[in-house]
């Protein structure tokens, strides 16, 4: 295991072992600051950013190491001029890990196959494990625990950042309730649901997907929601979401159902009316800029834990 593709692929051990090294980095970043030294990261991206993008090029950099933006849009390989198999072949012979952005989860596993460093997903249409995995840290440092928590995931149901929270919260033994409209459009993808379930049931986790956003956030430890309109939406899609999607909008009325202390989140970027109002987000319980925050942490994590295990040698590829 020298990559993150998914949690799927990432013991429950592992999760946990990141997590404390990113709230000691947290603490402590000087004693970090050359641990990446003569290090290069490559960063790949087919989708815009905010958070992804300046964190780990600012990670990278507190780590003494060096980061490549580098936008599909100006590539042979976004032009179609070049294959995954030669990119990634041809830049492992240069830089010491990858991160990539990308539309298609099959081209980021593919590069994971063929790469011969560390390759790191920053978000597929299907998984987004660096989000969670930091989302995991936020809820630990609020909630001083993760297993037995309660999560009410609210909206969008078939998109990355749920996929991901599924697989993340059933390692961790968190009861995950996915509230989302009904239809394959707008659920979880089966699979992972029944991943998850089948995880759940040895970490004392449960799962559960339902249509009725009240029974999702009953009682909530923490409530999550996402965007409406991901990256890999198309733009025609918008009338028709705005109207499956709103009976799942966090606002007060649905946020006071919820434990008086749970927390609200949003990976970001978010629209104030859309998928939460702005009294939520903006409000007394929102940690949505901790949580962006910590992103910069578990990343820089996850690229020493990568560099460590590629060291020791740890699930070694050809
Ligand atoms: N949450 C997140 O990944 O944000 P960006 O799209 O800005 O990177
Ligand atoms: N689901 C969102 C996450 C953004 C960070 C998207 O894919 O656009």
């Amino acid at each position: 295991m020298h990559n993150l593709i998914t949690l799927k692929e990432w013991t429950p051990a592992q999760i946990l072992d990141v997590i404390a090294l990113a709230r000691e980095i947290k603490k402590n970043p000087a004693r970090f600051a050359k641990s990446m030294e003569g290090k290069t990261l490559l960063m790949i991206f087919e989708k815009p950013s905010l958070r992804t993008r300046v964190s780990f090029e600012t990670g990278m950099t507190q780590l003494g190491g060096h980061a490549i933006f580098y936008d599909t849009s100006t590539s042979p390989l976004g032009a179609g001029k070049e294959s995954v198999y030669d990119t990634v072949k041809t830049v492992s012979r240069y830089v010491d890990m990858i991160m990539a952005r990308l539309f298609e989860h099959a081209k980021i596993e593919e590069m994971a196959r063929e790469a011969t460093v560390p390759v790191i997903n920053a978000l597929t249409n299907f998984a987004h494990p660096c989000q969670i995995l930091g989302d995991l840290m936020t809820i630990q440092e609020k909630k001083k625990t993760l297993k037995g928590l309660i999560l009410a995931y609210l909206g969008d149901g078939n998109n990355n950042v749920t996929h991901s929270l599924l697989y993340g919260c059933a390692k961790m033994g968190i009861h995950i309730r996915v509230g989302c409209p009904a239809g394959k459009e707008y659920s979880p993808d089966a699979g992972v649901v029944k991943d998850a379930a089948q995880v759940a049931r040895k970490t004392g986790g449960t799962v559960k997907i339902t249509h009725d956003p009240r029974e999702a956030i009953q009682d909530a430890d923490v409530v999550y929601t996402d965007s409406w309109m991901s990256y890999h939406v198309p733009p025609h899609k918008l009338d028709e979401r705005v109207k499956m999607f709103t009976p799942f909008q966090v606002n007060a009325a649905l946020m006071k159902r919820a434990r008086k202390d749970a927390i609200f989140m949003n990976c970001l970027p978010a629209l104030r009316g859309y998928e939460q109002t702005a009294e939520v987000i903006d409000g007394p319980q929102s940690v949505v800029f901790d949580e962006a925050e910590n992103r910069l942490h578990i990343q820089k994590a996850i690229m020493l834990k990568l560099m460590e295990q590629r060291k020791r040698g740890v699930g070694e590829k050809g």
